[in-house]
């Protein structure tokens, strides 16, 4: 893989009005304190390890009462240059789909409307030219018609079955081109069997790194940002080949979310593909 291939765009939220003021996924408690300039600075230390590891970073500008919208991952899903909008399934997040739609419609981006509860990255993620997409909490079955419409690529569904692993993203993580690393019990048995065919040499992770939200890392190929805590999992990752970046967003963790949460992969239109 040349270094070029592994740059990234990413789109980022600023945690400025970030707070657990209601629950939504098992993760947060309302009642339990945050840490507010704690999580301000995780989320620097963050954004500095893309920029750091060459990427590009964008940022959307917080909006004050969406305390949810530092997870920038449900704000879109971009793919060859093409957004489909989100639709989110919880009222307290609704506003957020405006503002992440206006900010692709001033950067010049098409953005399809979308039809049917769609947590854009968070449920739906691009692996080896096709849309993993996870199913069961958030983004329902029929989003995933309309996903294979928009973006004109295979879409596989994925059955989520643990409440704590809510999103697709919290249960898989897409290494490279080729690979992704996941949570078998956090799938269906049926979508179990799904994966293991398509990713016969998967990096299965284990319930303990899972539990701090390990699998909720961002990959360019071969540099994997991953929650520190998830000891585990980074080393079997360095075993097959990628480096490992360990950051510690413990504040975030709170409302449910980690670094993919955070971060939103912006994939212009490739000449070649
Ligand atoms: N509190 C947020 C929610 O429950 C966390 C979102 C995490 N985002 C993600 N891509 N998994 O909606």
């Amino acid at each position: 893989m040349t270094l070029d291939n592994s740059r990234r765009h990413y789109l980022m939220c600023r945690p400025t009005y970030f707070a657990v003021e209601y629950a939504i996924n098992p993760w947060m408690d309302p009642s339990a304190p945050v840490d507010a300039a704690l999580a301000i600075r995780q989320w620097e230390t963050l954004r500095r390890t893309y920029l750091d590891l060459g990427h590009t970073v964008d940022e959307i500008e917080p909006v004050p009462g969406l305390p949810d919208m530092v997870f920038a991952a449900n704000g879109a899903t971009v793919v060859d240059g093409e957004v489909l909008a989100v639709q989110f399934r919880d009222p307290q997040r609704a506003d957020e789909a405006p503002a992440y739609r206006s900010w692709f419609e001033r950067a010049g981006y098409p953005v399809h409307e979308a039809k049917y509860v769609n947590e854009g990255e968070g449920d739906i993620l691009l692996a080896n030219g096709m849309l993993l997409a996870g199913t069961g909490f958030r983004t329902t079955h029929a989003a995933h018609a309309q996903l294979q419409e928009v973006f004109g690529r295979p879409v596989v569904t994925l059955q989520l079955v643990d409440p704590r692993f809510y999103h697709l993203d919290t249960a898989l993580c897409v290494l490279d081109e080729r690979n992704v690393a996941y949570l078998p019990e956090a799938f269906s048995a049926g979508s179990q069997a799904v994966l293991r065919r398509l990713f016969p040499d998967a990096v299965l992770a284990e319930a303990a790194d899972a539990e701090v939200l390990g699998l909720n890392a961002v990959s360019d190929g071969r540099n994997v940002v991953l929650p520190a805590q998830a000891t585990g999992l980074a080393a079997k990752l360095r075993e097959r080949g990628y480096a490992t970046i360990g950051v510690d967003l413990s504040e975030l963790r709170k409302a449910g979310g980690g670094p993919k949460c955070c971060t939103l992969v912006l994939r212009e239109r490739e000449a070649s593909k």
